[in-house]
C-alpha cells in the first residue's frame, strides 16, 4: 500500500551534518569560544576559576546563578552541598549488588543514579518548581563522587567509606576511593580539572541533557542519557584511550611511526581534536601545566614527560597529514595523566570527568525546562516507500 506523506516538506530546514553551528536554545551558563580559545561560566574565565581549583565555587555559580559573596555564603554552600553526599541506606544493597554485576562503571553509574534518586524519591522535573530542580542537581551531583567511589570498592570487595563533610568533595573523593586523606597538591590538581570540567558549551552529552529534560523527565533520566553520551570515545571516554596510547607508544622516538600509522590508516588520535577550538584548548594549556607541576613537586611519574614528547610529535604530524584542519591537544590528554598522577584508576577516567560535568548537566536541564518547548526535529526520509 502507498503511503501518503502529508507533512509540508516545504517547510524543512536542512542544517549541517553534526548540527555544527546551529543554535538551538539560549543560555546563561556558559560559552566557548573556539576562534579565541576561551571559554567561562557564566561570564567568569573557566581557566581562572581552575587556576585557583574553586571547584565548589565554580560549581555555586553554575548551579545557582552566582559565586559565593563572602566567606559565609561560601561556606554555606559547602555545608550544602557536604550534607548531600551520603547514598540512601534503603539503595545500599542494590548498589553493591549492581557493583557485582559485571557492568562498566559508566553503566554502573547510569544504573546507581537511577537507584539513589528513586530511593530520594526523585519526580519529574515537570512536577517541581524551579528551587526543587535546582536541588536535585546539587544532590544528584554531591552523591555521585560518593556512589563512583563505593561502586569501585563494592567491585574490589571492599566496603565503601562513608563521606566526611569535613573534606571538600575532590579530597574527599580521593579519600573514598583508595582509603587515605590525598596530599593536598593532588587534591588541588584535580581540583582544578574538574573545575575546568563543569560546563563547555553545547557539547553532545549536554544537549542530550537538554533534550530530555524539555520532555518534562525526572534529573536522573536527563543525567543518564547525558552519561550515555558522555561515555562515547569522541567525547568524554577518551582519556583512558589516551593513556592506552601512551602505553603502546611506550618512548619518545617510537612517537612518529606510531602517529603516522594511526592516521594513514584512518584512526584518530585520542587527545587531539575538537569540535569547536581552532586554536589550543585552554584547558590543555592549564592541565598541562599542573601535570609538569606534579612532575617537579614528585608527585607524578616520567608518564608526564612522555606525554609532553608524543603530543609535539601528534601536532607536527596532523599537521602535515591533515594540513588546514588545525588539530590542537584537547581537554583529555592531560586530564587523563593529572587523574592518573592522583591515584584514579584508568576505567574510572571517564565517570570522575562526569562527577564535574554533571554540575553542568543539571544547570541546563534546569534551564531547558524552563522554557517548557519539547525539543523535537524533523529528519528526511530517503529510503524506499512501498
Ligand atoms: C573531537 C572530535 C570528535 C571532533 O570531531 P569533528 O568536529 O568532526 O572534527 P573536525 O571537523 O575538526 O575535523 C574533522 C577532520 O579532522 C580529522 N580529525 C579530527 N580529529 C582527529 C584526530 N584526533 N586524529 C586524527 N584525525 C582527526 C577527521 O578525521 C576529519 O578528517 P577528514 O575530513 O579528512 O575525514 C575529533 O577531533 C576526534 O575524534 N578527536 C579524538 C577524540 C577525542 O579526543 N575526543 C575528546 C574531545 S574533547
Amino acid at each position: 500500500m502507498a503511503i501518503s506523506i502529508d507533512r509540508d516538506d516545504t517547510q524543512l530546514i536542512d542544517v549541517p551534518r553534526g548540527l555544527t553551528n546551529v543554535v538551538v536554545a539560549e543560555t546563561r551558563i556558559g560559552d566557548v569560544r573556539g576562534a579565541e580559545g576561551f571559554f567561562h561560566y557564566r561570564g567568569e574565565s573557566g581557566v581562572d576559576l581552575a587556576t585557583d581549583a574553586r571547584f565548589e565555587d565554580a560549581w555555586s555559580l553554575v548551579a545557582l546563578g552566582t559565586l559565593p559573596q563572602g566567606e559565609a555564603a561560601a561556606a554555606a554552600f559547602r555545608a550544602r552541598t557536604a550534607a548531600a553526599r551520603a547514598i540512601p541506606e534503603s539503595a545500599r544493597d542494590a548498589l553493591s549488588a549492581l557493583a557485582g554485576s559485571g557492568l562498566d562503571p559508566m553503566a554502573q553509574l547510569r544504573s546507581g543514579l537511577a537507584l539513589v534518586s528513586a530511593a530520594d524519591g526523585r519526580r519529574p522535573f515537570y512536577d517541581e518548581t524551579q528551587g526543587e530542580r535546582t536541588a536535585d542537581g546539587i544532590r544528584l551531583a554531591a552523591v555521585t563522587p560518593t556512589l563512583i567511589a563505593a561502586l569501585h570498592r563494592w567491585a574490589h570487595a571492599q566496603g565503601p567509606i562513608a563521606p566526611d563533610p569535613d573534606l571538600g568533595p575532590v579530597a574527599d573523593y580521593l579519600r573514598m576511593l583508595t582509603g587515605v586523606v590525598p596530599d593536598q597538591r593532588l587534591a588541588a590538581a584535580l581540583g582544578s580539572y574538574l573545575t575546568a570540567a563543569i560546563d563547555h558549551g553545547f557539547n553532545a552529552s549536554t544537549f542530550t541533557a537538554r533534550v530530555i529534560a524539555s520532555t518534562g523527565a525526572d534529573l536522573a533520566s536527563c543525567v543518564g542519557g547525558a552519561l550515555g553520551a558522555l561515555a562515547g570515545p569522541l567525547h568524554g571516554g577518551a582519556p583512558a584511550r589516551t593513556l592506552d596510547m601512551l602505553d603502546e607508544i611506550g618512548t619518545p622516538e617510537r612517537a612518529e611511526d606510531w602517529v603516522r600509522e594511526r592516521i594513514q590508516s584512518g584512526g584518530r588520535i585520542m587527545g587531539f581534536g575538537h569540535a569547536v577550538y581552532r586554536t589550543e584548548d585552554p584547558r590543555s594549556r592549564l592541565l598541562r601545566g599542573v601535570a609538569q607541576q606534579l612532575r617537579a613537586d614528585g608527585l607524578a611519574s616520567d608518564r608526564v614527560d612522555l606525554a609532553v614528547a608524543v603530543e609535539q610529535t601528534v601536532l607536527r604530524v596532523l599537521d602535515e597529514l591533515k594540513p588546514g584542519r588545525a588539530l590542537r591537544t584537547n581537554v583529555e590528554l592531560y586530564a587523563a595523566v593529572v587523574m592518573e598522577a592522583c591515584g584514579i584508576p584508568r576505567e574510572l577516567f571517564t565517570p570522575t570527568f562526569a562527577m564535574a560535568r554533571i554540575i553542568g548537566w543539571g544547570a541546563h536541564a534546569c534551564e531547558q525546562v524552563e522554557d517548557g518547548k519539547i525539543l523535537r526535529p524533523s529528519s528526511r526520509y530517503v529510503g524506499p516507500l512501498s
